[in-house]
């Protein structure tokens, strides 16, 4: 049995008075593909943006792949993680957001390349070599020296994943990636992730409202409510019989909205 590679243990984080995380823990197994759902406010961003050092957590501790994400380990004892060390474990990870988030001013050459160069120190014509690689694989070749407003949303997304991917990561997080996509355009980004599941043993978490692709996508699904998980299994078992009560009128109310589930 391999070790988790995140390994979330009891871990707090409050903005302000509010309680956005009360001792939440969690696994992960290496490469596995796991879909995070729940209502809006339910904590779901908070978790992706912690693993991705986006936000500090005040109580518990992170494992990433074997090593503490916000602690080091000095004589012995567990002290609060250096900028440094930071810097290290985030590159093990990559995240995708809602709004793409590219370098309005960089073409989408200059968006893939910039972190290895910067980050990894690699040269420019193996950073470009990469990037090449990976906008192939995202569909998006033809398009390296587009400035990113000349791109679709849907484009704009598939370059952000190839941005994420350009490091490297053993995990990647993407937070309701296509949700901000014309319905047309959806697909084309459901399709690179179905491709980069099939293809790469990468570690996925996804918050998605997108039910039926969470079915097909995921090893797990996570039913997240009011900082805590409620609910996980298979994707079967949450979607078509769900346990907990939370669980069953929350997709209740997303198929009543039109979902596919
Ligand atoms: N930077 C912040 N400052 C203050 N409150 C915040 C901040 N970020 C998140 N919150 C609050 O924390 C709670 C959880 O937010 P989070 O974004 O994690 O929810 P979510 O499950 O991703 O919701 P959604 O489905 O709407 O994206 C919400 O009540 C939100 O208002
Ligand atoms: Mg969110």
């Amino acid at each position: 049995m391999p070790a988790p590679i995140i390994k979330v243990d009891a871990i707090s984080k409050s903005f302000g008075a509010f309680k956005v995380l009360d001792g939440l823990s969690m696994q992960v197994m290496p490469g596995e593909k796991l879909a995070l759902i729940g209502p809006s406010g339910s904590g779901k961003t908070t978790i992706l943006r912690i693993l991705m050092t986006l936000e500090k957590i005040d109580g518990g501790h992170i494992q990433v792949d074997g090593e503490q994400l916000y602690h080091m380990e000095r004589n012995g004892q567990l002290q609060p993680a250096d900028e440094r060390h930071l810097a290290k474990m985030r590159q093990k990870i990559g995240m995708v957001f809602q709004l793409f988030n590219l370098f309005p001013h960089k073409c989408v050459m200059d968006n893939v390349t910039l972190a290895p160069m910067l980050t990894k120190g690699l040269a420019r014509t193996a950073a470009e070599k990469r990037a090449m690689e990976l906008l192939d694989m995202v569909g998006l070749a033809d398009k390296a020296k587009a400035m990113p407003a000349q791109l679709s949303g849907g484009q704009k997304q598939r370059v952000a994943i190839a941005r994420a991917l350009a490091l490297s990561p053993k995990i990647m997080l993407f937070d309701e990636v296509t949700s901000a996509l014309d319905p047309e355009l959806v697909e084309e980004v459901l399709n690179v992730m179905r491709k980069l599941a099939a293809e790469t043993d990468m570690t996925m978490l996804l918050v998605t409202h997108e039910m039926g692709f969470a079915h097909d996508f995921a090893d797990r699904v996570l039913f997240f409510d009011r900082g805590r998980i409620v609910e996980e299994g298979k994707p079967d078992e949450i979607f078509r019989h769900p346990k907990q009560e939370r669980t069953q009128s929350f997709l209740k109310k997303i198929i009543a909205a039109g979902h596919r589930v």
